[in-house]
């Protein structure tokens, strides 16, 4: 039989249209999309960087690596996408800071930033004043408050305000024995101005963990693991998009250097540091801003 009417690839541009080609009856419209922009821009980056068999699959046994490198305690999938930028990119796209029509100059909307790997759904809720600092979680008492509002000004009461954070060592309860589950993890609801008040302890910077294949890029690249000090927020209610946000301290030495690249000068908070009946204290006021929308939670990184 002959073949000579059957048209198979003989360059290597010559494989993208047929790929393109294989996938275009796909049903769902914006899987057709997205599929089909990816796979023009892998083959353009495979021929760009004539990527080698070696390379090739040096990058399979990573995508493999990250994955049985995720459990109950981390989650190196969601690292990897933090350490490219990938995480803050879509946080950034999908979360405008200003809408573009003319009411930009009246409304507010807070920054969002990635969720990171971290953040655990339930934590314990709490009432007004409580302090997330359990157990003998030692470091310098932080007051945390501030006003939810809707995107008009508005205070927002009975928003959720759910807040976590790594302690004055620079690791999150999950990946330190000396924590009792759920230290540094509440959930407070907004009073009936809008008003969130909660206290903890100040926490300290921290390296991304270095343990994994992560680990291993981010040394083949000579980067640093050490993100800023940060409160980690997500701020919900009825009617309005989940704000997903950090609070970075001002003075960090590592806020220009993120490794996952989170920090913009909104998130930056102002920490004030008094003498409170002779004991030192920290204290920070910052507000968010709502946009209305459906309210919808991410999948939780680690159980
Ligand atoms: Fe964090």
């Amino acid at each position: 039989m002959s073949t000579s009417h059957i048209t198979l690839p003989t360059t290597p541009e010559s494989l993208l249209p047929l790929v393109i080609q294989a996938m275009s009856r796909t049903p769902d419209a914006r899987l057709r999309e997205l599929m089909a922009s990816l796979t023009t821009h892998l083959h353009a980056f495979i021929l760009e960087t004539q990527v080698t068999e070696e390379e090739f699959e040096c990058a399979v046994k990573f995508i493999i690596d990250i994955g049985q490198a995720t459990g109950p305690k981390t989650n190196e999938v969601i690292l990897a996408a933090d350490l490219l930028g990938v995480s803050s990119l879509v946080a950034v796209l999908n979360n405008p800071a200003h809408h573009n029509n003319q009411h930009a100059q009246e409304e507010a909307v807070s920054h969002a930033a990635l969720l990171g790997p971290f953040w655990r759904a339930n934590a314990p809720i709490c009432q007004a004043g409580d302090n997330i600092a359990r157990g003998n979680t030692q470091g310098l008492p932080l007051e945390v408050c501030g006003v939810v509002y809707d995107k008009h000004g508005k205070p927002l009461p009975d928003a959720m305000v759910d807040v976590w954070h790594a302690s004055p060592v620079g690791l999150y309860e999950n990946q330190d024995d000396a924590q009792e589950n759920m230290n540094l993890r509440g959930r407070f609801k907004t009073d009936a101005q809008g008003a969130y008040f909660f206290k903890t302890v100040r926490p300290a910077g921290y390296p991304v963990p270095t343990n994994g294949p992560c680990g291993d890029l981010l040394r083949a690249q000579l980067r640093h693991p050490n993100r800023p000090a940060h409160l980690h927020f997500m701020v919900s209610t009825p009617g309005h998009k989940v704000l997903i946000t950090q609070v970075f301290a001002d003075g960090d030495d590592n806020l220009t250097s993120d490794p996952v690249f989170g920090v913009t000068a909104p998130l930056v908070g102002q920490y004030e540091e008094r003498m409170i009946n002779g004991q030192r204290q920290a204290h920070l006021t910052h507000d968010f801003h709502l946009v209305d929308g459906e309210m919808t939670f991410p999948h939780p990184p680690i159980p």
